[in-house]
């Protein structure tokens, strides 16, 4: 009883409720976050959910974010159309040039977005995470 008072009351790390964790994602968020290199990796049931809950938790309304031109259809839209809902904008840079993503950031600038290995195109842009 102490202990589910304790994970309920947020004073002890742990799984409460298995929409926000649970033994098994652990597991595979662990893994990834050891494949990228990351402090920590958070698991969803699709692309298009890890992308809204990525940019959603950086960007609100007035933001901007840049991305690549070459994105996977449903991503573009994403982007194009149900983010412009929310008062995001996306704005398109010229394929994976560099130049061109410096060009389109102002002081509402929060976020770049790449496909690190692109849909459909299958290209790898040349990019350090710092
Ligand atoms: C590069 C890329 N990003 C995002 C997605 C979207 O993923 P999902 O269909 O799981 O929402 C896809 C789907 O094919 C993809 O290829």
């Amino acid at each position: 009883m102490q202990h589910a008072a304790s994970l309920f009351g947020l004073k002890e790390f742990g799984n409460i409720y298995t929409r926000i964790m649970n033994p098994t994602t652990d597991v595979f968020e662990q893994r990834i976050a050891a494949l990228e290199g990351g402090v920590a990796a958070l698991a969803t049931g699709s692309g298009q959910a890890a992308q809204f809950l990525a940019l959603n938790n950086i960007l609100q309304a007035g933001d901007n974010f840049i991305t690549t031109s070459y994105l996977y259809g449903g991503t573009y839209n994403q982007f194009k159309v149900a983010f412009k809902r929310l008062g995001i904008e996306a704005r398109f840079a010229d394929g994976d040039d560099a130049e061109s993503f410096v060009k389109h950031i102002d002081k509402n600038t929060k976020a770049f977005y790449l496909e690190t290995i692109g849909n459909p195109r299958l290209n790898i842009p040349d990019f350090k995470i710092c």
